[in-house]
């Protein structure tokens, strides 16, 4: 509350008052009701858009906070830890988003069609919050598909579209996160480079599978190891054509705090890291839903919105991920056993402080 503001009195403000009800619960107007043509279902299939965009509302303001947050140098542990819960809470109403649609599928395909054609093209394809939402956690214009050549601002109004651009021109949480990791600090230092030990302990692990290939005779297996051993260079010699979304340096940053987790100073940052991948499955896992539905609905039809439908859909859901880097990461991983030893140096400065402390 603003400081000096007065709170409202005995029965000033209501249940209802507060939270605008005449207006939110006046707003499901079906197109079947004005015109007189009978379709019970409507009704369902405005609430349920409606309510997915109270929920991006939501989400968009969770993502205002943990993008204000992001945008400090250096990101404070309190800071940190607030993005974290609140990116936490973006997971779970995504998870709800996802169940959500068991919701509209107790619409049949038949109860559909007594009101799609009243629809004309509008579609969830104009979703501005939507949009604003994937891209804002970082899906570029450059990695979107297109279909039929049309941009997904195509059909958007003035205001609409300036609100999508100013989203595009960023910050983007991915673009954030990567300039965090790149700040990470401990991964290289004057007498210490974490790509350069991880190196020498993946080669010497894979020595020694080798060597345990080659006494049982396993030709299988050493073809196997060879191609691990190829595989690692993805993140040893790094190029363009290596397929990662973020730098090299961010990509060794998010490794080191993937393997050296369980390290006091890296609870945090590996809690950021494990909720981010978290909102990318649960949004393919949207995708992938919404596609399925789809397909449930119309079929091998065409959308409102003139796309291919399920098809476009079922792409999207494999290629707008945003944070796939992380994931694949652990292809990188190798066992605990393995892992190079930290500099004593480096381990002290990562403990807790009065652990840390004790052990001068
Ligand atoms: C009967 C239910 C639904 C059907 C048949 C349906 C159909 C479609 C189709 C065919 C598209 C592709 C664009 C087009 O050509 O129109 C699409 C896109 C989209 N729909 Fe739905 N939809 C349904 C429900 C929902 C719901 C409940 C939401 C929640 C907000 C939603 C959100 C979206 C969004 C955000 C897109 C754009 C996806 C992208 O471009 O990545 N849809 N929908």
């Amino acid at each position: 509350m603003r400081r000096g503001a007065r709170p409202a009195g005995p029965g000033e403000i209501t249940y209802s008052s507060y939270l605008k009800l005449d207006r939110i619960l006046s707003a499901q107007e079906p197109e079947s009701d004005r015109l007189g043509v009978d379709a019970h279902d409507e009704m369902l299939f405005i609430v349920v858009h409606q309510t997915y965009e109270l929920w991006f509302r939501q989400i968009l303001h969770e993502l205002d906070r943990v993008q204000s947050d992001f945008a400090q140098t250096p990101v404070d542990d309190w800071r940190m830890r607030r993005m974290v819960h609140s990116l936490h809470r973006v997971h779970e109403i995504l998870k709800l988003g996802i169940a959500q649609l068991d919701v509209l599928e107790t619409m049949t395909p038949q109860d559909f069609l007594d009101f799609r054609g009243l629809l004309s093209t509008s579609s969830g394809f104009q979703s501005l919050q939507f949009r604003l939402l994937e891209t804002r956690l970082g899906l570029g214009s450059t990695r979107r598909l297109l279909y039929e050549g049309k941009t997904v601002d195509a059909d958007m109004s003035e205001a609409e579209r300036a609100a999508f651009r100013a989203a595009e021109v960023g910050p983007t949480l991915r673009g954030q996160l990567e300039a965090w990791l790149m700040r990470t600090p401990f991964v290289t230092g004057e007498r210490y480079a974490f790509r350069t030990a991880y190196r020498e302990a993946v080669v010497a692990m894979l020595a020694r599978e080798r060597e345990w290939a080659d006494d049982v005779a396993q030709t299988d297996a050493a073809e196997a190891l060879e191609r691990a051993a190829r595989a690692f260079a993805a993140i040893f010699e790094p190029n363009p054509e290596a397929g990662w979304i973020m730098s090299p340096q961010a990509v060794e940053a998010a490794l080191f705090i993937t393997v050296y987790r369980d390290h006091p100073a890296l609870h945090m940052p590996n809690a950021l890291l494990g909720a981010l991948m978290d909102i990318d499955e649960a949004m393919a896992l949207w995708r992938h839903r919404h596609a399925l539905m789809v397909e449930r609905m119309i079929g091998m039809r065409s959308g409102t919105g003139g796309s291919s439908g399920h098809d476009y859909l079922s792409r999207t859901a494999r290629e707008h991920r945003v944070f796939s880097d992380l994931f694949r990461l652990s292809t990188y991983l190798i066992p605990r056993d393995a892992l190079p030893e930290l500099p004593a140096e480096i381990e002290r400065r990562m403990g807790f402080v009065y652990a840390a402390e004790e052990k001068r």
